[in-house]
């Protein structure tokens, strides 16, 4: 059975432990309902029990020969009479977490061997010791899940699974666990899944599990992981060292399938170079196993035969990066290799031949390589010509300087101390992360021979982009991101890019959306936090045919010349409009509320006409009284100077 089969079976389970009585009708919820015991009526066919979160605290005869599923858990059960559980003949999955099963374990442990049909038990949270766990696990053959998250677990023993040998899953989290006896886990021959992360395990000397498909030993405080090696084959899958204080590289089994490992956060690449690390888990494993053969290089031969597909690296402590041990690994697709301390990958390896020749490896499988967070400026040309698979590569947050066509790239490549990285070698990478790497000029060709799908570029305040910088991408991208670095109209020009679907121009000082962008089919556009006071009403009509999300809040925009924004709002999803104002010229409003009577705030157009049409009335109606009263006036001066006379 295959691990992703496993998963299958584990949540199939766990479904029909939740939900599986429906069919019949017989379950029963009392959950969360104040109980202090158990009701005393409940129908004798019932299947399943669900009494968790109450305030139970004693446990007696339970007459339910029907059934399967009990839950307990939550409650402060710290009785269990001895003959509780004797009825339950077809009890299958019990849940006793959160409870106070620490004391009394006569009575208690007595009850619980009764069950020996049990499939999953779950003794999550009750304080026990190694002596209260034994004991309850005492005839549980049947017993395939095992869960004892968050007690108080020390030492492990040989007699602790003495009578639950047929576990396939067990989980000891969260214990104080600092010893494992041998002959502990070996004899349980039906065991995939073994949990052991958070607790208190300095050293695994002897790694012996041929069975285990999973084992986790996360958090906790262990310097060294070694397999003493045997022509066995193992099933491990997937092994999760991460949170440990590991110096060196797990000596692995030689034959196993390992898929996934875990080492973030550990002390990995804290001694001075790869070749000591290497030398030191050799000699160390060695001294512990009594190896006499020194010469082996074990880590090495063993690396070479994992079949591994991920690593996770993150959160160690390298500076130099270790070459030699990881291109071994011939199947790896992914890597994670960010928040570490590189600076500089340089191709420093050593020569087999005495020719000088520098020698080229390779990481043939890997697709992905996250190199976040290292302070990085310089990336060896040999190391980008072996990554011939390349197709996402992440540099967010270093300091990597772009080599320029400028640069005599001829004598670049034939030498190795230039202080630039050039993509050249990368002409498989579709995903290209280069945010917050304070560049401050991406020149002409920089991505010529890179068929990018998607480049974020954001974060790099002031940089310029020079005309020409996306030349090579420009047909493939389609994304593209260019947010939060200060960058203003005048200071973008872009290509015409027929398969950009996304751009992020948020955050700058933009007042105009580069008009070549009429070329994209664009699906969403990010404007937000920039000086636009309106958009250019051509180009709207233009994107607003396939987009289908934009962002504009955060703009100076201008209420009365937003007709751009009818033509949007049919088309166009705007989930921000609500946060977005826009200015007349006494007040700003919110959008959403100019949009509901622009009138109020603005004069429209045909209300300007009827205005003209009422001004000129008026004006003829001020010239015809003005003529009329002169005339008036007139005549009536005449009549006085006629009076005179
Ligand atoms: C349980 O008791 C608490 C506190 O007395 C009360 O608030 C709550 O409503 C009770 N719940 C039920 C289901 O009776
Ligand atoms: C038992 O109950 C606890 C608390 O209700 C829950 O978190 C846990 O998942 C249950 N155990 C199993 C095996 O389902
Ligand atoms: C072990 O479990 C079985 C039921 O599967 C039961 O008949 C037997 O009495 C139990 N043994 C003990 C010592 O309780
Ligand atoms: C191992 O356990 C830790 C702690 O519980 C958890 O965070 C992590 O996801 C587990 N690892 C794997 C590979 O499942
Ligand atoms: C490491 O990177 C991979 C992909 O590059 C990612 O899936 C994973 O979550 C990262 N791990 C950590 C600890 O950040
Ligand atoms: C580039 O460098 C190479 C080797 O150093 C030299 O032969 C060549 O002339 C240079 N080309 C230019 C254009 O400077
Ligand atoms: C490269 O570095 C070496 C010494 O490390 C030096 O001799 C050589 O001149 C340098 N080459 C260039 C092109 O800077
Ligand atoms: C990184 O490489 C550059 C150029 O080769 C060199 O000047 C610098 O000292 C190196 N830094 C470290 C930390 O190795
Ligand atoms: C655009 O970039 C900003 C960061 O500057 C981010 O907050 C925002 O979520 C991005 N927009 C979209 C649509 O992803
Ligand atoms: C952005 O550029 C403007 C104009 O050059 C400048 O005044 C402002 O301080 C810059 N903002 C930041 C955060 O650097
Ligand atoms: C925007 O569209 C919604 C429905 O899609 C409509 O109710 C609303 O009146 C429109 N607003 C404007 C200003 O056109
Ligand atoms: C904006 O607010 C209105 C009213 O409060 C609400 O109906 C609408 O869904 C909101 N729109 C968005 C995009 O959040």
């Amino acid at each position: 059975m295959g691990f992703p089969n496993l998963l299958l079976v584990w949540s199939l389970s766990h479904d029909l432990y939740t939900s599986g009585g429906a069919h019949y009708n017989q379950e029963n919820s009392w959950k969360n309902r104040n109980l202090s015991s158990v009701p005393p009526d409940l129908g004798g066919d019932l299947r399943e029990l669900d009494l968790s979160s109450n305030f139970i605290r004693q446990l007696h005869t339970l007459a339910l020969p029907y059934l399967e599923q009990l839950d307990l858990s939550s409650n402060q059960l710290d009785l269990i009479s001895e003959e509780a559980f004797e009825k339950l003949a077809r009890l299958e999955h019990l849940n006793l977490s959160r409870n106070e099963l620490n004391i009394n374990l006569d009575s208690n442990s007595k009850a619980l061997q009764s069950l020996g049909r049990l499939k999953s038990l779950d003794i999550s949270m009750n304080g026990l010791s190694n002596h209260a766990a034994e004991l309850y696990l005492r005839n549980k053959s049947a017993l395939h899940q095992l869960k004892m998250t968050g007690n108080a677990l020390i030492r492990l023993s040989h007699s602790l699974f003495r009578e639950s040998k047929g576990l396939q899953i067990i989980t000891i989290d969260k214990n104080l666990i600092s010893e494992i006896a041998p002959g502990t886990f070996e004899p349980l021959m039906h065991l995939e899944m073994l949990n052991l992360a958070k607790n208190n395990l300095e050293h695994i000397c002897d790694f012996k599990l041929h069975q285990v498909k999973y084992l986790n030993l996360s958090k906790n405080s262990l310097e060294f992981f070694f397999t003493s090696e045997d022509d066995h084959l193992y099933s491990l899958e997937i092994l999760d060292l991460s949170y440990n204080k590991l110096l060196y590289f797990p000596i692995v089994p030689k034959l196993n399938r390992l898929r996934y490992l875990h080492l973030q956060n550990n002390l990995l690449g804290t001694l001075n170079s790869e070749a000591t690390m290497v030398s030191e888990a050799n000699s160390l494993y060695n001294q512990i196993v009594g190896e006499e053969r020194v010469l082996r290089n074990r880590l090495h031969s063993n690396w070479r035969l994992m079949p591994l597909i991920y690593i996770d690296l993150s959160y160690n402590h390298f500076r130099a990066f270790p070459l030699e041990t990881l291109s071994l690994l011939s199947s790896l697709k992914t890597m994670n290799f960010s928040f570490n301390c590189l600076q500089n990958i340089s191709w420093k390896i050593r020569h087999y031949s005495s020719s000088g020749n520098t020698r080229q490896l390779f990481f043939p499988s890997l697709k992905h390589l996250n190199l976040q967070s290292n302070g990085l400026v310089h990336i060896s040309p040999l190391f980008f010509k072996a990554l011939t698979q390349i197709r996402t590569l992440n540099l967010e947050d270093n300091l990597v300087k772009l080599c320029t066509a400028t640069d005599n790239m001829t004598s670049f490549y034939s030498t190795q101390n230039a202080s630039c990285v050039a993509f050249e070698h990368l002409t498989t990478l579709k995903h290209l992360n280069l945010k917050e790497n304070n560049m401050e000029m991406l020149k002409p060709n920089t991505f010529l021979r890179n068929p990018l799908v998607s480049l974020n570029l954001a974060k790099n305040q002031h940089m310029v982009l020079h005309e020409g910088a996306l030349e090579g991408a420009q047909t493939t991208l389609q994304s593209l991101i260019l947010s939060e670095i200060n960058m203003s109209s005048s200071g973008l020009s872009l290509p015409c890019m027929p398969a950009l679907t996304h751009i992020n121009i948020s955050n700058n000082r933009f007042n105009e959306i580069p008009l070549s962008l009429a070329c994209s089919p664009l699906k969403s556009i990010d404007i937000s936090n920039n000086a636009f006071l309106t958009l250019n009403h051509s180009l709207i009509r233009i994107l607003s045919k396939r987009l289908l999300l934009m962002f504009i809040a955060g703009n100076p925009f201008h209420c009365c010349d937003s007709t751009w924004l009818k033509n949007l709002n049919e088309t166009t999803e705007l989930p921000d409009i609500n946060e977005t104002k826009c200015y007349t010229n006494i007040k700003n409003v919110m959008i959403r509320e100019y949009l509901k009577s622009p009138s109020l705030y603005c004069l429209d157009k045909d209300s300007e006409k009827v205005h003209l049409g009422q001004m000129v009335i008026i004006v003829l109606f001020i010239v015809v009284l003005s003529a009329t009263l002169i005339v008036f006036i007139r005549k009536l001066c005449c009549l006085k100077i006629s009076f005179m006379e």
